[in-house]
């Protein structure tokens, strides 16, 4: 979605939308198939840092799988940067995903034949950068999130709270501009948990990085600016946790249960998009 500021003239553009997604998982047998989103819509701009919350089962993973392009929905669609990105063709795609997205499994989805070290250089082998470029962000990153002395182990051979840390490390090593989580801290203790949340923070804050975060955690969804509730595949609730962030927007950050609209915050790459 596109606006132009009437004041700066800027160009105001969400970096992710969600349009009137839905999703119905078909069953093998051809019978009814479950509807995990019925009509999901909002929008994301560019440095917000958003909860997701709601139930199992209430459609999260689904929903961040097709703001990811990594699963089609049914009926709507999703732009990323103004643009939809069903549209392209499965190579294309990928390397959309690879440039512009940081995506952390629920389930972590290591590779099981490849060192922990190899597992985070995947994203970075697969554009083509050189070893030298690879050793030098890995490092950095693997000891910011304490798994420096396991570069060399396989993933089975590595807790599942290491697994984890192993998948944000992964996200992270092409420095991406948007950062999907699907509870990226379910399987850590409260100290690792605070290690990867801090994080995020330091990208969110000082990086400027969009960061959309899966979460059952109360606590950790009330650090960032907004929290979305699902239930049933549906939106059941937004609330804005920092409204100085909101700031010289349309949304009415005393009603908290409107839905933003637009936000009229505008960064000087807004325009260069
Ligand atoms: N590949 C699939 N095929 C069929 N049904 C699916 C598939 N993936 C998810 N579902 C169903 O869709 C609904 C939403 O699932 P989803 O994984 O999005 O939930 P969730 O909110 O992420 O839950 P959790 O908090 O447990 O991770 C559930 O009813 C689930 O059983
Ligand atoms: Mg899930």
């Amino acid at each position: 979605m596109r606006q132009i500021n009437v004041f700066t003239e800027e160009i105001i553009m969400s970096v992710l939308e969600a349009n009137h997604v839905k999703k119905v998982y078909k069953t093998r047998l051809g019978g009814e198939g479950v509807t995990a989103l019925k009509d999901v819509h909002f929008s994301v701009e560019p440095g917000e840092f958003v909860a997701i919350m709601g139930e199992s089962g209430s459609g999260k993973t689904t929903l961040l799988n097709i703001l990811a392009s990594l699963d089609t929905p049914t009926a709507g669609k999703v732009l990323i940067n103004g643009k939809d990105y069903s549209a392209l063709k499965d190579g294309e795609r990928a390397i959309f995903r690879r440039n512009n997205l940081g995506f952390i499994f629920q389930d972590f989805n290591l590779l099981d034949n490849f060192t922990i070290e190899d597992n985070i250089k995947l994203p970075l082998v697969l554009a083509g950068e050189d070893y030298e470029t690879m050793d030098e962000k890995v490092l950095p990153l693997a000891k910011e999130l304490g798994i420096e002395s396991l570069l060399k182990k396989y993933p089975y051979e590595v807790s599942g709270g290491q697994k984890q840390r192993t998948a944000v490390a992964r996200a992270l090593i092409t420095n991406p501009h948007i950062l999907l989580a699907d509870e990226p801290t379910g399987a850590l203790d409260s100290k690792t948990g605070r290690l990867v949340m801090d994080l995020f923070h330091k990208l969110n804050e000082q990086e400027g990085k969009t960061i959309i975060l899966i979460t059952h955690s109360n606590e950790l969804a009330r650090e960032t600016d907004r929290i979305i509730s699902i239930r049933d595949g549906n939106i059941e609730s937004e609330e804005i946790l920092k409204p100085e962030k909101y700031k010289d927007t349309d949304i009415d950050i005393n009603n908290k249960e409107e839905k933003p609209k637009k936000i009229r915050k505008s960064r000087k790459k807004n325009k260069e998009e």
